[in-house]
């Protein structure tokens, strides 16, 4: 298994081209099975999660073709021409929760559907119950079989009212995606407002879905009989850009961060101000700059959007290790998203958890130590501090990052960071790259 090698404590500057999102990117995908003409998405970033959906699809009868090797410059043809197969099994969704994604546009296109229960981040039980429960409304008939949701509608699903009774992201992307092909008119309530979201709409929309209210929290979609295709630009990832505006945060540096927008990160980017952090917009996105001493401690609460991201909660901590004072993270979106904490202990960081808070007194230094990612958010939030350790640490069982950050050290070593991918067997010493950084002054 890879792992990473990091020696940190130099400031990072430089420019970072931020990818187009992953958890846009998943639920567009999926989107090409509403259509048998193709999906061309621009701006697709290349990630695990995003090739191991693309299985999935292909699987299920979706011609897909990729192009392009760069980042910003990849993107992908979906053409669910059909026959389409209305199963996904388990070996393929077990990979990854945001499977689920194809059971609303596979029960809408075929009226009927089979999927397994998903996999994916072990961060607290995470149910799909609000899924089922709003296709139910749309009139399928959900049973539970050996692991596998099957959905039917005989008579195509029908439109109708449907209030979320919690907030899910995915659970309005499958419940949206069904509707678009149901007869008549469907009003969501306690939509999830997330960016991510609207962009799936907004393509939705240039496929020819009617929608009303994108961007709010109720929707109102009119069926249509049939979608066409459309070429569409995956929205900038805004969780891979707040983590990269933390790494300048955490090491005092500067980045210039390009493909992305600050207005994407309204309240990270207003803590992360208080911690003593600038941001500049820029045509092209933003730069954001560390502070010249120390980071100040912080209280933060995760929300839906446009509150803070629970999936800048494990970076934000990295920060709050080190910052003057004691700061406070609350979790409310997920139980168990708190993995990350015996790993920051290893490396030194004073953290104790009571409840859902985590109570962070920071402390100047963290030291560098093996350590463990356990998932997607929680082991950048590692080599964030890494970043901030000038002593070296290595992160192991990384295909987690790779699941969500493309090109990760390459994006951090172009603004002076000493990481390296150690493959399994590879025995190259990154201390000795980092001797002659310090010899070079
Ligand atoms: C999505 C994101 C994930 C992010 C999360 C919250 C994708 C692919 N993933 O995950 O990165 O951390 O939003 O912003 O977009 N819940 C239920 N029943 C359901 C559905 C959800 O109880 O049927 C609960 C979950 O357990 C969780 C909360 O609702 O406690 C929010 O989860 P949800 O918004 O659904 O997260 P995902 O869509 O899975």
């Amino acid at each position: 298994m890879d792992k990473i090698k990091i020696i940190g404590g130099r400031p990072l500057t430089g420019q970072i081209r931020i990818s187009g999102a992953k958890n846009a990117a998943l639920p567009l995908m999926c989107a090409s099975l509403l259509t048998n003409e193709p999906l061309i998405l621009k701006n697709l970033p290349r990630l695990a999660d995003v090739f191991t959906l693309g299985s999935v699809l292909s699987h299920l009868g979706v011609k897909t073709t990729y192009q392009g090797e760069t980042v910003g410059n990849h993107q992908a043809t979906f053409h669910a021409k059909g026959p389409i197969l209305p199963e996904a099994p388990y070996d393929l969704v077990r990979k990854m929760r945001a499977s689920v994604l194809v059971l609303g546009p596979l029960v809408a296109r075929l009226g009927y559907a089979k999927v397994s229960l998903p996999g994916g981040c072990a961060i607290g039980t995470r149910p799909v119950d609000i899924h089922l429960k709003g296709l139910e409304a749309l009139g399928a008939e959900i049973t539970l079989e050996d692991g596998y949701v099957i959905a039917q509608a005989k008579n195509g699903l029908k439109g109708t009212k449907f209030s979320f009774p919690s907030i899910t992201v995915t659970g309005t992307e499958n419940i949206l995606m069904a509707a678009v092909l149901a007869q008549g008119t469907t009003r969501l309530l306690n939509c999830a407002v997330e960016p991510e979201v609207t962009d799936l709409a907004h393509c939705l929309q240039a496929m020819g879905a009617k929608i009303e209210g994108i961007g709010t929290s109720v929707l109102t979609i009119t069926g249509v009989s049939s979608l066409q295709g459309t070429i569409y630009s995956v929205l900038p990832d805004r969780i891979e850009t707040g983590t990269y505006a933390m790494a300048a945060g955490i090491t005092g540096g500067e980045i210039d961060l390009i493909g992305t927008d600050l207005d994407l990160i309204p309240t990270a980017s207003q803590t992360l101000e208080m911690m003593g952090m600038s941001f500049k917009k820029t045509a092209q996105g933003f730069i954001a700059k560390g502070p010249s001493g120390r980071l100040q401690a912080a209280e933060i609460v995760t929300d839906p959007y446009p509150g803070f991201a629970t999936d800048l909660q494990a970076q934000i901590m990295a920060l709050a290790c080190v910052a003057e004072g004691v700061s406070f993270i609350t979790e409310t979106i997920f139980e168990n998203r708190f993995m990350h904490v015996p790993e920051l202990a290893r490396m030194g960081a004073d953290i104790t958890i009571k409840g859902n808070t985590a109570v962070i007194k920071g402390i100047q230094h963290l030291k560098g130590a093996p350590v463990m990612a356990t998932d997607l958010r929680a082991s950048v939030s590692l080599v964030l501090a890494a970043l901030a350790s000038s002593e070296e640490t290595m992160v192991n069982r990384v295909y987690h990052l790779d699941r969500g950050y493309e090109e990760l050290e390459n994006k951090l070593s172009a603004c002076g960071a000493i990481i390296e991918r150690v493959r399994e067997g590879s025995t190259h010493d990154i201390s000795e790259t980092a001797h002659t950084f310090k010899a070079a002054g």
